[in-house]
């Protein structure tokens, strides 16, 4: 949350995952938005069906971007991805709890003095994450099954995130709890427990960008 003009506003990040331009033109349009950070979304064909990016693409593809990204890899094997953008402006590198190895990468990312996230699926019990909560500066949870843009939101996930702002305040801990997955102006009131919404199709698919993200933010 951040207040601007006297108004609690929800802090966002913007996924380019699923638009009505081209990826360049989207790029564009949402870099002249007041948005927080860019949401890039990384998919591998493993860990997810898709497949969107090699690790080399990335820089390519973000360097004319001025926002600060905050990169969610789900993919199985993060370490090139990290390797490839720990020299952009990025805010947060995200790596999923579903995956074998956690501390590997929250160190990595770390000590390439980047905030390390986590992200969990809709069906990974919250508990899981408990163990990593002093560790992490950010917390992705999804609100669809991850892999694709313009999927529907799963109510049950804010419950999830109600209890990590439990947490949250209970251990006296800062980290920004995002949801991510399904949000648009039907469900936009329902995840106001969460810090940070990813703003996805229902903003780049729209025609007018900024007028769709001022009813959205
Ligand atoms: C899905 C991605 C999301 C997606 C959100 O796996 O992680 O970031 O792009 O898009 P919408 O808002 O369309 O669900
Ligand atoms: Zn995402």
């Amino acid at each position: 949350m951040k207040v601007i003009e006297g108004w609690w506003m929800m802090k966002t990040t913007v996924s380019f995952l699923k638009s009505k331009y081209s990826r360049e033109e989207t790029l564009k349009k949402i870099d002249k938005l007041d948005c927080d950070y860019l949401h890039v979304d990384v998919m591998d064909g493993k860990f997810v069906e898709n497949f969107n990016f090699h690790p080399e693409d990335l820089p390519e593809i973000l360097k004319d971007v001025t926002k600060e990204l905050d990169v969610h890899l789900m993919v199985e094997d993060p370490t090139p991805y990290i390797e490839a953008i720990k020299d952009m402006n990025v805010k947060y590198i995200t790596t999923h709890i579903e995956l074998q190895e956690k501390h590997k990468y929250i160190d990595m990312i770390h000590s390439l003095g980047i905030g390390a996230g986590l992200a969990i699926n809709p069906d990974t019990d919250v508990k899981r994450l408990y163990p990593y909560l002093d560790d992490i500066q950010y917390i992705i949870v999804m609100g669809v099954v991850p892999g694709k843009g313009g999927q529907k939101l799963i109510p049950e996930n804010v419950l999830k995130i109600i209890k990590l702002q439990e947490m949250k305040k209970d251990k006296n801990l800062d980290f920004e709890i995002c949801i991510d997955g399904g949000v648009n102006l039907e469900t936009r009131e329902l995840v106001e427990p969460a810090d940070v919404i990813v703003l996805g199709s229902a903003l780049c698919m729209s025609d007018n960008y900024k007028e769709t993200f001022n009813k959205l933010r």
